[in-house]
């Protein structure tokens, strides 16, 4: 059937056979063409993420193909990350876009999908998207401020999120608010603060390679701005203001491609000038589509003034997935000889993941002494600080030698080379006579940075998985030079924080009790025959604790709260289908029950307040409690959810 859907998909777009009357531009805002709610391709194959080559710090999606990051913004403490997709297979075909949510850009939680062909119509092509907090487009429906993406191959569709980015709806159907003449693609929209607007570019080929602008007060209307015309820039443009040398007066605007070629200009919020004839190349790895740095995006309405960005990495691939994300990076741009540059480093947060460092300092390093001093380590994931003064150097060459085995061959190096002022054959003057290097290395990625990110080198290696290969080495090559500095530090796995679907605000890991748990679009479901427990290890004694419970079949949901670690002891609130009520209970003890028409199929929202012995449960919207009993067994303990013979559904879990 998915698969029909699918290919009749592909026929209209061949055909341009239109199956059904569409309605009238602009008529409809707030059309379902449908929502991701009921995606098949969710889960995705379970992995504990420890397999060889899959990135320990590196976003990879948990299955399929991805290839370019999509619609990164910030919203409420979350960062979302969406990206060009293929759940079906290894390789690029039926763009879907994946989604992954994250709170310190570090830890990421594989999200269901968020646009999906035969679901959302169009090419779900590379797009961006932004937080509509003061609900310009009109397209709030709820509490939660609308988030708005962008996707679509010659012309520009829109699709909104009411649910803090859980579902997407098409506005209306998918109706292209943009068209131009030629191929085109890659919207990047944004708040241009200035001129108090929104603005989006449009990557197209007429008359030669460039970007439309357009504006618009509402996302929804756009207004043709300008067009900015060069021969380098292929898809995926990326736009954004940064200080030079940190200084916000001095504030210029960076226009890229995906190749990470980049100009430095000036917007006065119609049109991009620069002096620039050349582009400048941000990252020196492998920079075409399928290479290792492409199609960057950075984030829109970051909490802070940080500009970073999220690059694809395709050349890695494991059994289950293929390609990775580039390890954000903040943005700048420094003055140097040459001019004006972009600089690039990972971001402060990757020091999270740090958790055993080893540091040396001040040493004359011979190719000899070199070779010794990092003998003794082996190394899975981690990152190198280390500086060095080049003033007197007679090195040709020096650096780090990766991935060492037994025989002394390396998987990778990262050399600079004293003669043609190169890290890895990107130019690279020393800064007052020092070289520093910063590299993060993880299962089969590889990241450089050499003096605080003037010089980017993204590339993906396949470090060989084997323990006896997890060598580094300090090498030196033709003379001397001095270390002033060096610092290893091992990184933890950023993987298995997070809870896929489950919506909730309490800290800390959940963990199956009894019962068995899954994960689906709708939220965390458990089934059982007798109780099932999903308790997290956040425990409380005063609180309001909520969430929607909705039973599938069979007797009862509920909340649970001041529970023991195994549930040997709790409370329990829930609709029981059953008996027809709403019911407080603790083993061995129905505390109280209130009677109401409990149905499966239906969302019931429960509320349970607490103070001392007082507690107090509320149904739906009602401002009255339907129990308030007083009990005094437990005084404290974990929160949880709980199903009775059957199973049932649970979401926006939050205790407060
Ligand atoms: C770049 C790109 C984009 C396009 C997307 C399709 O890698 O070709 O131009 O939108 O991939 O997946």
């Amino acid at each position: 059937m998915r698969r029909l859907v699918r290919g009749l998909t592909s026929l209209i777009a061949l055909t341009g056979m239109v199956v059904a009357a569409v309605p009238s531009a602009g008529t409809t805002t707030g059309t379902t063409t449908g929502t991701a709610a009921d995606q098949p391709e969710f889960p995705y194959q379970p992995t504990t993420y420890t397999e060889p080559y899959r990135g320990q710090f590196h976003f990879s999606s948990q299955g399929g193909w991805m290839n370019d990051p999509n619609g990164l913004l910030h919203h409420k403490g979350t960062y979302h990350f969406f990206y060009q997709h293929n759940p079906h297979g290894l390789g690029w075909d039926t763009m879907h876009w994946g989604h992954a949510t994250s709170t310190d850009l570090v830890h990421w939680t594989q999200k269901p999908i968020a646009l999906e062909p035969g679901v959302h119509p169009g090419d779900l092509w590379s797009g961006a998207g932004v937080v509509d907090a003061a609900n310009t487009s009109g397209l709030r429906e709820g509490a939660e401020d609308p988030l708005v993406v962008f996707s679509g191959t010659n012309g520009v569709s829109v699709f909104y999120s009411t649910d803090a980015g859980r579902t997407f709806k098409a506005y209306d159907n998918g109706r292209k608010v943009v068209t131009m003449p030629g191929t085109s693609r890659d919207p990047k929209v944004f708040r241009h603060a200035a001129s108090k607007r929104w603005v989006m570019l449009v990557w197209s080929d007429e008359g030669g390679n460039g970007v439309n602008l357009y504006s618009s007060p509402d996302l929804l209307d756009w207004t043709f701005l300008s067009r900015y015309a060069a021969g380098w820039l292929f898809e995926c443009p990326d736009f954004f203001a940064l200080p030079v040398d940190g200084d916000r007066r001095g504030t210029k605007w960076v226009l890229t491609d995906a190749s990470g070629e980049y100009v430095v200009g000036d917007f006065d919020g119609t049109t991009f000038t620069t002096d620039w004839d050349e582009p400048q190349r941000m990252d020196h790895g492998t920079n075409h589509a399928g290479g290792s740095f492409y199609a960057g995006q950075v984030f829109n309405d970051m909490p802070d003034d940080r500009v970073v960005q999220m690059a694809w990495m395709g050349g890695n691939q494991g059994a289950t997935w293929t390609g990775n994300a580039s390890f954000p990076a903040v943005l700048g741009l420094r003055t140097t000889g040459d001019g004006v540059r972009l600089t690039r480093q990972p971001i402060k947060e990757l020091e999270k993941l740090r958790y055993r460092t080893s540091s040396w300092r001040g040493r004359g390093l011979t190719p000899a002494t070199a070779a010794k001093l990092l003998r003794d380590q082996s190394l899975d994931t981690y990152e190198v600080e280390a500086e060095f003064d080049v003033r007197g150097a007679t090195a040709e060459r020096f650096g780090f030698k990766l991935d060492v085995r037994p025989g002394g061959d390396a998987g990778s190096e990262v050399l600079y080379d004293t003669r043609a002022r190169t890290l890895m054959s990107a130019p690279l003057e020393p800064s007052r006579g020092r070289v520093t290097m910063r590299i993060l290395v993880d299962r089969g990625q590889l990241e450089v940075f050499g003096n605080d990110g003037l010089a980017s080198i993204t590339r993906n290696v396949a470090f060989d998985p084997r323990a006896d290969s997890r060598g580094v080495a300090l090498h030196v090559e033709g003379g001397g030079v001095r270390l002033v500095s060096l610092r290893i530090h091992e990184l933890a796995p950023a993987w298995g924080m997070g809870e896929p679907t489950l919506e909730h605000n309490l800290p800390g890991q959940w963990r199956v009790v009894s019962g068995s748990w899954t994960d689906v679009a709708a939220g965390k479901q458990g089934s059982a025959g007798g109780d099932a427990f999903y308790l997290s290890d956040h425990t409380g004694a005063d609180f309001t604790y909520e969430g929607d419970v909705r039973l599938v079949d069979g007797a009862a949901a509920a909340l649970t709260f001041r529970a023991g670690p195994r549930a040997e002891r709790h409370y329990t609130a829930n609709v029981d289908a059953e008996a027809g009520v709403v019911k407080l209970w603790r083993p061995g003890r129905d505390i109280a029950t209130y009677k109401a028409p409990i149905k499966a199929g239906r969302t019931y929202h429960l509320k349970v307040v607490t103070q001392g012995r007082s507690i107090k449960v509320y149904l739906d919207d009602r401002a009255e409690p339907v129990i308030d009993a007083k009990d005094d067994q437990y005084a404290s303990g974990r929160f949880g959810l709980n199903v009775f013979d059957g199973t049932a559904q649970f979401q926006n879990i939050r205790v407060s």
